[in-house]
């Protein structure tokens, strides 16, 4: 059996970013022949790492409702995968404080989002111990794979020093868990810079592509992106096109490769309009499913019990085991 542990933080606006790097993969994991029998899935809406940086108490609520319907609305069917709250399960944040005790201060100074956050924030210490904190949703799985796009690898060697330096202090204990990244669509870049990623704390609204954004919000923001001083594709395109051909492969189903010879020689403007034709019809179909979902939150709860009984389920197991090597009373 082979457990996959991911999740999402209901800071923002969910964006393609986040469906390319993350939950598009999740649904593939989820459909794949070779896995159905054999995977237990966790995806879980962490907001427990939403609030290290501000959030408003009340958005926050709403927003973790939203990231949940959106999960279900993108694929994920909770007939297949445990759907869950993080701030449900309270053993996520007990087993932070046990892992605290082996994690190196120095570590956690050395962590690129934590350096990247604080210069934007007022640093605090949940922001600081925000590695620790996934490193136990991870953990307390015995999670195989995590699949995740590339910002997050930091934060899973982290987890897998954890496991290991927890395993030799108190016994073999731990799997070491792998980050699963998917090479050609680890970044999404900002539609405006592609030198950064695409985010959702971007000030600038015209970098991100929400999966909730109308129609005309995609077509204008697709119509705006940076590209290049050239004017149609190429065979190599340079980095602002190969972000919007890489998109456009994801939503079309089909490798980087197929979609360049597909799209060789056509002009920019041409491109990108077909580009907002294929995103504003993928993303009006999540939107669908996504009113279906919100308009009976009634059934969204009922999935979020369901998801949340059967991790604290799993996670008391192993959470029992390390409190018993540690000497902490069960
Ligand atoms: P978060 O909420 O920032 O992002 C959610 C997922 O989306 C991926 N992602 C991207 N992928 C490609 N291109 C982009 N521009 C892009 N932006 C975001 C992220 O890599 C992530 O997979 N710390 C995590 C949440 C978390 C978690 C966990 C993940 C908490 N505990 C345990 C896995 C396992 C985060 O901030 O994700």
């Amino acid at each position: 059996m082979k457990t996959v542990f991911s999740g999402v933080q209901p800071s923002g606006n969910l964006h393609i970013g986040n469906y390319i790097g993350a939950l598009s993969q999740w649904v593939n994991l989820q459909n794949s022949e070779s896995r159905i029998q054999n995977s237990e899935l966790f995806f879980c809406i962490v907001d427990l790492h939403a609030i290290t940086v501000p959030q408003d108490p009340k958005i926050l609520q709403e927003k973790v409702l939203e990231v949940a319907a959106l999960y279900l609305a993108c694929g994920i069917n909770p007939k297949k995968a445990h759907i869950f709250i993080q701030s449900e399960n309270p053993d996520h944040p007990y087993f932070t404080w046990l892992l605290n005790t082996i994690t190196p201060f120095g570590q956690l100074e050395r962590m690129t989002q934590f350096k990247e956050k604080s210069e934007k924030h007022e640093a605090n210490v949940g922001l600081f111990d925000y590695p620790v904190l996934m490193a136990s949703d991870i953990l307390l799985y015995q999670t195989d794979e995590v699949p995740v796009g590339e910002d997050q690898k930091q934060h899973i060697e982290l987890t897998r020093d954890l496991a290991e330096k927890f395993n030799k202090k108190y016994g073999e204990t731990f799997k070491l868990p792998v980050p699963v990244i998917q090479k050609e669509t680890a970044r999404v870049m900002s539609l405006q810079n592609p030198n950064s990623k695409m985010s959702k704390s971007d000030k600038d609204p015209l970098g991100t592509i929400n999966l909730l954004d109308s129609e005309k919000e995609i077509r204008e923001k697709v119509r705006r992106a940076v590209t290049d001083s050239g004017s149609s594709i190429s065979k190599n395109p340079s980095e602002a096109i190969a972000n919007l051909v890489t998109i456009y492969s994801v939503f079309k189903n089909q490798s980087f490769k197929n979609s360049t010879s597909e799209l060789v020689g056509k002009s920019y403007g041409e491109f990108k309009s077909i580009l907002a034709g294929l995103l504003v019809s993928s993303l009006s179909q999540i939107q669908k499913k996504y009113q279906g979902i919100r308009s009976g939150d009634k059934l969204l709860r009922q999935v979020l019990d369901e998801g949340a009984e059967f991790a604290k389920t799993k996670s008391s197991q192993t959470l029992k085991i390390v409190k018993e090597k540690m000497g902490i009373s069960a």
